[in-house]
Formats: C-alpha cells, structure tokens, sequence
C-alpha cells in the first residue's frame, strides 16, 4: 500500500512538474496584445520542431493561428509574420524600431562592425562603402572583366569528368569574391583562407557553445586567423604604399570618403565573402539541376549563350552589354531564388514595444519576416510549382511588391547585381562548352539550407562535341 501511494505521489509530482514546465514559458512571455500561438518549452521553446519540421512546422502554425503568430524558437520569443503586407512594412520601416535581428552569436563571429550589426548612420556610411565597391558602375567597368576572366579558367577541362557541381558552384563563389577583394595574393593565400573561412561559416550556423572541439569555438578561432591574415596584408599595403594594388582591399584602406577603422575594413572583407557565398553557390547549382531537369529551357538558354558568342571572337570577354542581353538568364536567376527559396526570411527585432496588425510586439522580440511562402503564391505566380522562367519576362515581377527574393528596404541586397552577374557568367561558359547529365540518385534537402547533402555529380562532356 505504501509502495503504491509512493509511486502514485511520484507520477503525481512528474505530471505536475511536466505541466509547470510545459506551461513556463507561456507565463514568463504570456501578455495581453500579443498575437496567437505557443511558446513551448522553457529555454528550448519550440525550436526542435521548428528544426524538424521547416517550412511544415510554419504552414501547420500558420492554419492554426493565421499569418501572424507568435512563437519561441532559437532561443528567442520570437513574432512569425508570413504576410505579405506585414512583411513588407517590416522591411521598409527600420527607422520605427524593426532593426536586423540575427544572433549574438552570429555577430560575435563575423565582427562587431558586421553591417547586419550596426544600425542608423554607422549603417549608412559601412553600406556606403559596399556600394562604392560592388555598385553597377564597379561591376561593369572593373569587376565584370576579372570575373570573366576567372570564370574562364575555372570552367576549363571538365571534359570527359564527373564533377561534384555543388562543390564547383562553392568554390567558385568564394575564390571569385576572394580574388575582387585581394588579386595580387590570391592565388598563394586562396587555400590557407578558405580552410579558416569554411571554420567561420559552419560557425555561424552551430548551436552556440563556445567550449574547446565545438564548431561555435572553431568559428571564433577561423575568425582570428582571417583577422590575422588580413591585418598582415593590410600592414604590408600601408608600408609599401607605392606598389599599386587593384583591389577592394586598397580601395577599402584608401577610401577617403568613408573612412574605414582597420577593424571595419576587416568586417566589411568578411561581410562581401560571407553574404556572396552560400547565396551565389546554392543558386548556381540549382539552376544547373532545373536546367538539367527540363531540356527545353536549357535548349533556350543555351541558345540566348550562344547568340552572345556568335558576335564575339572565341576568346573576347563577356562585356556589360551581352550581360544586359541576358535576359532569359536573368529570368532563370530568379525563378531558381523562388522555387527553390535560397532565403526562407529575414530576421528582425524591436527595439521597443509596439503595434503591429493589431498585435502588440513586446521590446527586444525577435520578428521572422518569414516571405518563403510568398514564393509560392499562386495569383503572383500561377502553377507555383512549375519551373516557369519565362513568367520572369511578361511583367515586370522582378519590381513586384512583395518580391522578396533580395530583401527590401534599406537592407536590400547590395550584392544583388554582382551575383546576378556572377551567376550569369557560370552559366554562360557552362551551357556554352558543356553539356552533361545527371549521375542520378542524389538527394536535395531544403531545409534549414538548400544543399545537397552527398553532393551533386554531373557527367560532363565538351559541347558541341
Ligand atoms: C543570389 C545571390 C544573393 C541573394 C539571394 C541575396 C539575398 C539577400 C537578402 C535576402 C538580403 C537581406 C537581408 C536582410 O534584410 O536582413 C541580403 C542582404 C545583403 N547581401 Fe545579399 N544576396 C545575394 C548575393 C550577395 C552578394 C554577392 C553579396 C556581396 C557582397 C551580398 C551582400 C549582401 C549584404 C552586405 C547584405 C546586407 C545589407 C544591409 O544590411 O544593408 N549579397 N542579401
């Protein structure tokens, strides 16, 4: 009898504890105003469903509460907004109080003067910097012809080889923005930096324990090793002032007019790698494994290519008038963003209390502004699911309102040329000296990344062969 009473206490206390627990944080955030929704767990919220299940955990919450829900994930309390209207206002008001929100500890990695970290004139003048290195007028008279170049060799003899397109479509990424940023060391430094920049990007993307082994600890240490790297160069640069370097590294430290800290120059290198780098690769391969997927369009594209080269000697670059042709490139470019959502959101957070939609948004919470869904919306897009470029080229979808697919607002992508340009250029000496075929078989996740997780291999041949 004793032995049961304890044992039905115990299940008593568990059920009770559990019911605390489940309820915690509901209680800890819970406050009249807010919108609907869960909070989960005490610290953990709602996160490993939200890890688990992606963009299905956002659309079952969204049938449940509406487009405007409330949740805690990532360690935050956090607003979810999937719509459009609300998206869009957060986007366009930071001067309201709706300020990036990326984590801590993202920002602690890629540097105090990250321009996702800094806010309101120091903002104004880090991102004018950026655009003073890869606006149009940049690409077209000085970025253009070395990308090309590059594009070139790295395309060269895949003749007869099986190659990994996720890993060329990667390296291509970053050794391009590497080469813009130091030419003259590229080719000597490219490995050394690349292994300490591959540690500072897993890094960002870990699970925040900074403890001795962890891919948190080894970003923090990736970190240093750049910082190290490019205070070396930087010294170098400022002791040899009369060598002529062109570059955005000399640009970076000559700049008169925006006047960078050494330590702003080093944030602002990391920034261009790092926000061109997942984004320019990702979308590449995508677009090689659509184009793979439906022959005509590839047929089409091919010929767009094709048309360009027959104007130009075999070995005459590309120039900014034949990228300003590509307009079924172009429109490729952007039915792969949305189709294969490259970017599932943007994340901000307020920095005071304040109504929105009706709901009213506590100070320091976290706001998704989740546009995934935005993709695929069937009166933007009709048959959303269909590979559909040319939907790119009857209106002017590209200015839409709700297309989110660089941002918008004062954050909009700087590099939004510069990778359609990049991408534009892979795609042009890939469609134009090869053709290829799936090896088959390999699997493409979606979530919390666009990638393939065994890699994705083509048999490439020389065209025509
Ligand atoms: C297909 C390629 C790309 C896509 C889809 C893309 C997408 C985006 C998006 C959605 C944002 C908005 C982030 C936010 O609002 O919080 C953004 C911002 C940004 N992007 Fe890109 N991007 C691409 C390529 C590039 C490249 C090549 C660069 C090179 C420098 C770049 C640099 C940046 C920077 C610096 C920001 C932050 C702007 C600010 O905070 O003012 N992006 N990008």
């Amino acid at each position: 009898m004793e032995l049961l009473t304890a044992v039905a206490s115990g299940l008593a206390a568990v059920v009770l504890v559990s019911l605390v627990l489940m309820r915690w944080n509901d209680i800890k955030f819970g406050r009249n105003g807010l919108p609907p929704g869960t909070m989960g767990w005490p610290l953990f919220g709602e996160t490993t469903e939200f890890l688990k299940l992606g963009p299905r955990f956002m659309k079952e919450r969204r049938s449940r509460y509406g487009s405007v829900f409330r949740s805690h994930i990532l360690a935050c309390p956090t607003i979810v907004s999937m719509d459009p209207e609300l998206n869009r206002y957060i986007l366009l008001n930071e001067a309201k109080g709706l300020v990036p929100g990326y984590p801590q500890s993202m920002l602690d990695i890629l540097g105090r003067r990250n321009i996702a970290a800094v806010q309101g004139s120091t903002h104004k003048r880090i991102r004018g910097s950026m655009m003073s290195l890869i606006g149009p007028a940049v690409i077209r008279e000085q970025l253009l012809p070395k990308m090309d170049e590059f594009m070139r060799a790295h395309l060269a003899a895949w003749d007869g080889k099986t190659i990994d397109i996720q890993e060329k479509t990667s390296e291509m990424a970053l050794y391009i923005a590497f080469r813009q940023i130091v030419e003259a060391e590229s080719s000597t430094l490219f490995s050394a930096f690349k292994r300490e920049f591959d540690k500072v990007y897993i890094g960002t993307i870990s699970l925040p324990i900074n403890i001795p082994g962890t891919n948190y600890r080894q970003g923090f240490q990736g970190r240093s090793n750049i910082v190290k790297m490019l205070s070396q160069l930087i010294e170098k640069r400022r002791a040899k002032s009369s060598v002529i370097y062109n570059d955005m590294l000399s640009l970076l430290i000559q700049d008169s007019k925006y006047q960078l800290t050494d330590e702003e120059v080093v944030d602002q290198v990391i920034t261009i790698l790092y926000s061109g780098y997942e984004t320019v690769s990702t979308t590449s391969m995508m677009a090689v494994k659509y184009l793979t997927d439906h022959p005509q369009v590839l047929q089409e594209l091919r010929d767009e290519h094709l048309a360009i080269r027959s104007r130009k000697g075999l070995m005459d670059p590309i120039d900014w008038d034949d990228y300003k042709s590509m307009s079924l490139t172009r429109a490729v470019i952007f039915e792969t963003l949305r189709l294969a959502t490259v970017i599932n959101g943007v994340l901000r957070r307020t920095t005071e209390e304040m109504e929105l939609n009706g709901f009213v948004i506590p100070k320091g919470w976290k706001i998704y502004v989740y546009t995934r869904e935005i993709n695929y919306d069937p009166f933007l897009y009709p048959e959303p699911l269909a590979f559909n470029p040319r939907r790119w080229l009857v209106k002017d979808l590209e200015h839409h309102n709700y297309c989110f697919l660089f941002g918008g607002g004062g954050r909009l992508c700087p590099g939004k040329e510069l990778g359609i340009v990049s991408i534009s250029l892979f795609l042009h000496y890939f469609v134009t000296n090869y053709r290829w075929e799936d090896v088959g078989g390999e699997e493409i996740v979606e979530f919390p990344r666009v990638e393939a997780p065994n890699g994705l291999h083509l048999r490439v041949s020389n065209y025509p062969s």
